[in-house]
């Protein structure tokens, strides 16, 4: 087990980011990220997913001009779309795509790899350069990359206080 001192300082510590060098990443890294990404947990063990990882630079171009606030894409040397199978798990697609982006945004940052969910993206046209099927829910494209200059001031959290309530 790891200390929880030190998972949530892990945690609190990871950064979105948005500037990469100009390297690539690792073999044995990428595959520590997709093996994070597969132990996610799922509903009902289906693991409705597929990655999709992207190299090609003509390609991450392509990608980050249909990437509203994503343009970043393109200055990553990977990037891997996560594809949600609606098929496999009609219910819980989004939400299991989702954990499995967390798990490989964590895996990234104890690698010293940085990413960004990159939400604002037109899905249908990001859909077709990657050659989907109709029914693939495309959750998001991760860029990573060696992070580049200074790791961003942490962002500001609402306080315990806000979020909770004791009934
Ligand atoms: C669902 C989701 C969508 C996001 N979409 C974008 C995006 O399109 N472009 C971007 O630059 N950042 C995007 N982000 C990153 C957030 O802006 C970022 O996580 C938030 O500001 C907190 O910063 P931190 O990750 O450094 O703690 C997104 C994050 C999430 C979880």
């Amino acid at each position: 087990m790891i200390e929880p001192e030190k998972l949530l300082e892990f945690i609190k510590n990871r950064r979105s980011i948005r500037s990469f060098q100009d390297a690539p990443i690792a073999e044995d890294a990428l595959t520590m990220i997709l093996e994070a990404a597969r132990w996610t947990p799922s509903a009902s063990n289906r693991q409705p997913w597929k990655f999709i990882v992207i190299k090609d630079k003509n390609l991450l171009e392509e990608i980050a001009s249909k990437a509203i606030y994503g343009k970043f894409v393109k200055r990553a040397p990977l990037a891997i779309a996560i594809i949600g199978k609606k098929k496999i798990s009609p219910n819980w697609y989004v939400v299991d795509t989702s954990l499995v982006s967390m798990n490989m945004m964590l895996m990234a940052w104890s690698l010293g790899i940085g990413t960004c969910w990159v939400g604002a993206m037109d899905r249908e046209k990001a859909k077709k350069i990657l050659k989907l099927n109709e029914d693939d829910y495309l959750l998001t494209i991760l860029p990573f990359g060696y992070i580049k200059g200074a790791i961003p001031k942490p962002t500001s959290r609402k306080s315990i206080e806000e979020i909770k309530r004791e009934l």
